[in-house]
């Protein structure tokens, strides 16, 4: 038993975002070797998730769960093996209805024999959606069921709570023993979907912690809309730097990282993204603290600054301009507790220039580009 499973948020890819229907053996593959080529894998991301339609469309005469052999002819086993001996975690998919979202079986009332089958395996992480729900079954009972199942099938398996921020699930998924839970609907490849994904969960961080984090949804990074799902790629992509300020968000705000583009093709810049470790660690800070937001004074809605204190008594900082203009942010250190007259500074160091910026007291000021970011680790220091 591996007693530190979820303890900070996981990172990976899923294959949802890209690929949606279109998977199969050899993209898992592909990907698993890409992960490891690019240098992904070092940087901390090892779950390796296999999203909807993976499945035939009929369980088995026992009732189990079938891959599809058109996709997976050597079956799922065979899958988790190849992550296995690539290092990676292996991730699975299905939902607590009758049916999953794109309508292959789901687990109701198969819980138990499920968890059985994913174990069996080698299953390492399950993501369970809300689709086709009976109309009269508690979802938080439905919840606590695959949970339980989960946490008593004889293998390590990361649970992965996909409602979509039904029945209020930050209010009760703690006690039900998932390491995430998905408050929000769908992710889209567009910087109206990032900005409002994130404005909607600033306020649900202090319902994140060590061991079950506030999912906001896979990454969109690097997809600039060359998605197979219309829903996801219909509004053409965003630029690299919306990608930069995107990740930061959901670094800062300790979503799981997990990367939704196709990996065995992406640009220079979206790996550079992806692999920042100075963001990353902000994400992965093993206390898991959420962050406060500190409004911009003159431009309250769309300028502010996001403050995460880290485990090492430094604070991540992550200045963000939602708006259109390019714009002055001023933090102001009294707003974080830091005493002037005390005569304490900050030394601030640039999580994506990669450099420190020197000693600071009083303030911090900067102009942020529109739909832009800066990102800091910030260390307490004696200024005189
Ligand atoms: C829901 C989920 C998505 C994806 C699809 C699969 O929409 O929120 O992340 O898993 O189902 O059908």
């Amino acid at each position: 038993q591996n007693q530190y499973l979820g303890l900070t948020p996981p990172m990976g890819w899923n294959s949802w975002n890209t690929f949606t229907w279109n998977i199969n053996e050899q993209l898992i593959r592909e990907t698993a070797d890409a992960l490891v080529e690019t240098g992904l894998k070092e940087a901390g991301y090892e779950y390796v998730v296999v999203d909807d339609c993976w499945s035939l469309k009929q369980r088995d005469a026992d009732g189990r769960l079938q891959a599809d052999p058109e996709k997976f002819p050597n079956g799922m086993k065979a899958v988790g093996d190849y992550l296995h001996s690539k290092g990676l975690k292996f991730g699975m998919y299905s939902c607590d209805g009758t049916h999953t979202c794109a309508g292959y079986p789901g687990s109701f009332e198969h819980e138990f024999q499920d968890a059985e089958t994913f174990a069996s395996w080698g299953v390492d992480y399950l993501k369970y959606d809300n689709c086709y729900k009976p109309r009269h079954a508690d979802g938080e009972m439905l919840y606590k069921r695959m949970s339980l199942a989960l946490r008593n099938c004889g293998r390590d398996i990361l649970f992965s709570a996909c409602n979509w921020g039904a029945d209020n699930v930050h209010q009760w998924i703690q006690a039900s023993g998932a390491q995430l839970f998905r408050s929000t609907g769908d992710i889209q490849d567009n910087w109206e979907s990032i900005r409002s994904l994130a404005l909607s969960q600033i306020e649900k961080a202090p319902f994140s912690g060590p061991f079950c984090h506030n999912d906001i949804d896979m990454l969109v990074v690097g997809i600039h809309g060359g998605s197979n799902n219309e829903y996801i790629g219909s509004l053409g992509g965003c630029t690299d730097e919306e990608y930069r300020t995107h990740f930061s968000l959901w670094a800062i705000l300790n979503s799981p990282l997990m990367i939704g583009c196709d990996v065995r093709s992406m640009s220079g810049a979206t790996l550079e993204t992806l692999a920042n470790r100075d963001v990353i660690a902000i994400n992965q800070d093993i206390e898991c603290r959420g962050p406060y937001r500190i409004p911009q004074w003159n431009n309250p809605e769309n300028v502010f600054t996001l403050v995460k204190p880290l485990s090492d008594g430094s604070l991540g900082i992550g200045m963000f301009n939602f708006g259109d203009r390019r714009s002055e942010m001023s933090l102001q250190f009294w707003d974080m507790g830091l005493s002037a007259a005390a005569g304490m500074g900050l030394s601030f160091y640039d999580c994506w220039a990669h450099q420190e910026e020197g000693v600071f007291t009083e303030r911090y000021a900067a102009q942020i580009e529109p739909h832009g970011c800066r990102m800091f680790r910030a260390k307490v220091v004696k200024a005189r």
